[in-house]
């Protein structure tokens, strides 16, 4: 009887050795991440026989799953815009009228082929650019607007192009010597940006950098916003959730991660999404003391006709548009002014599917598993040769019973 009790508690100690070795494996697979890797390829102004199309060029980047392709269309005829378009087979094609798609007066002149395998489709578009004069340091925009810079009569550069990404600039005469750039990075696999706000992405991800460099403010107390639309065929993007995020040792300080999502009348399936954390960088190379908090405002159904002739893009696209628009604003009372650096970025991820969630990072787990699991291995190991012992003692016993 005594023999089995003892067995009992020493089947206790090897099951929690084994749950701790589970729990080592465990974040193990969380270091190495689940590799779901995409093809990427690189197609500038598809279709296009000469080198440069005019009024801007059309970036494709085709990213083959295992039997599902995403196609990234990146174009700065208009407004800058991303679309991003599903599909269930890794053969879908684009397909370009460009006689048509430089009109930008008919829908229908970039398609994706065959249309029946299109699962779903989303684009942003940068529209606009606000600047308000905060007299007060409210960071309110409110009576104190300059008229907007529509980024649709922007002079954009060509794209500069680096593998699967792409930088594209422009600026407006007043904006002196400066700049409003973008830069598109579409990724093979999972992983982090490599400098702040280090983003979290999957394959199924792509991120935009925007920043505002060197443009001279129209007061010395200028604060900015950016305007966006989001344009979805039936299920557009629409709502703007704000999570905790618990990561913070990639984003110092920041414990929040916002998305703009689509859904399927009001079920939680996400289709596609917006993401990005609420900070912006008053410096090119952005450091922790350079961080500048944002705001978004709530996404309003905006008119798709607006949308399609700001956007090229959107035109050859979308037959009927549906589109919201946010806005998003950088720094709050108190902050410095654009002035002070006259460099601002924020950044910002489009994918398909439902947006990455942050996990504890392999420098917390570990620190985790040092501070809790040694203590813990202690403890076993201490079991187990208490265990050893009396099992040793026991079968030194059983003879002379
Ligand atoms: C891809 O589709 C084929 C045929 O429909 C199927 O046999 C295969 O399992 C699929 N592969 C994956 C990774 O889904
Ligand atoms: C679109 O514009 C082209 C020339 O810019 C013109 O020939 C054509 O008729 C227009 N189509 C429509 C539907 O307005
Ligand atoms: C892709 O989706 C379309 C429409 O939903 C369907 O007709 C087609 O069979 C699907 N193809 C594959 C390979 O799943
Ligand atoms: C700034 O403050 C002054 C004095 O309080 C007020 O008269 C003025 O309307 C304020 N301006 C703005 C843009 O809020
Ligand atoms: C921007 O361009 C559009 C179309 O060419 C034009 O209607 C509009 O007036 C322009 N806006 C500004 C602020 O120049
Ligand atoms: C393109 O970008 C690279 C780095 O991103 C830069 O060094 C180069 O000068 C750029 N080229 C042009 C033509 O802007
Ligand atoms: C723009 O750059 C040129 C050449 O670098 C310089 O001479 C000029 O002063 C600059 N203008 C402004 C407004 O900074
Ligand atoms: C990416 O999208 C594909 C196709 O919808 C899906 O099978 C896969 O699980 C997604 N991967 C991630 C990391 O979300
Ligand atoms: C969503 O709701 C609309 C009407 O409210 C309905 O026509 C449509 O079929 C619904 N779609 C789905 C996927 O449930
Ligand atoms: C963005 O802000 C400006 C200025 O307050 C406003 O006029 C505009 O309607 C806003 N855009 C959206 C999409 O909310
Ligand atoms: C801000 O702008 C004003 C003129 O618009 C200039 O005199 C001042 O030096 C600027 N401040 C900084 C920090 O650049």
């Amino acid at each position: 009887m005594a023999a089995a009790g003892k067995t009992r508690s020493c089947g206790a100690f090897y099951f929690s050795l084994f749950s701790l070795l589970s729990v080592f494996s465990l974040s193990e697979s969380w270091f190495s991440g689940e590799a779901s890797r995409r093809k990427l390829s690189v197609e500038l102004n598809p279709g296009w026989p000469s080198p440069a199309p005019p009024g801007g060029d059309l970036l494709h980047v085709r990213a083959v799953g295992d039997n599902n392709t995403l196609h990234f269309l990146f174009c700065s005829q208009g407004a800058p815009t991303l679309l991003l378009v599903h599909t269930n087979t890794s053969s879908s094609t684009v397909n370009v009228d460009w006689t048509q798609f430089l009109s930008r007066n008919v829908s229908g002149s970039l398609k994706v082929e065959p249309e029946s395998s299109v699962l779903y489709s989303t684009a942003v578009i940068f529209s606009r650019l606000w600047e308000y004069d905060d007299v007060n340091d409210t960071a309110e925009p409110t009576s104190d607007l300059f008229p907007p810079y529509e980024l649709q009569n922007f002079t954009w550069s060509r794209f500069n192009l680096s593998g699967p990404n792409a930088l594209l600039c422009g600026a407006t005469t007043t904006f002196a010597n400066g700049s409003l750039c973008l830069q598109l990075s579409v990724f093979d696999s999972e992983g982090r940006g490599p400098s702040l706000p280090r983003l979290l992405h999957t394959a199924n991800s792509s991120q935009l950098g925007v920043w505002l460099d060197g443009v001279l403010p129209r007061a010395t107390r200028s604060r900015f916003l950016l305007e966006l639309q989001a344009v979805g065929g039936v299920y557009p993007l629409s709502r703007v959730e704000v999570h905790r995020s618990i990561d913070d040792e990639f984003t110092p300080s920041i414990f929040k991660v916002s998305q703009w999502v689509s859904s399927v009348n009001g079920s939680s399936d996400v289709l596609g999404f917006l993401q990005w954390k609420p900070v912006a960088y008053r410096q090119s190379v952005p450091a922790l003391e350079d961080a500048t908090p944002c705001r978004h405002s709530d996404p309003r159904p905006q008119s798709g006709e607006a949308v399609a002739s700001a956007s090229g893009l959107i035109r050859a696209f979308y037959a009927e548009p549906e589109a919201f628009g946010l806005n998003v604003s950088f720094g709050l009372a108190g902050d410095p002014f654009y002035n002070s650096t006259k460099f601002l970025s924020w950044t910002v991820l489009l994918g398909s599917g439902s947006p990455p969630v942050d996990s504890f990072s392999p420098l917390v787990l570990a620190m985790m598993a040092v501070g809790l699991g040694t203590p813990m291995i202690l403890l076993l190991l201490g079991g187990v040769c208490v265990c050893v012992r009396k099992r040793a003692a026991a079968s030194t016993y059983e003879p002379i019973n």
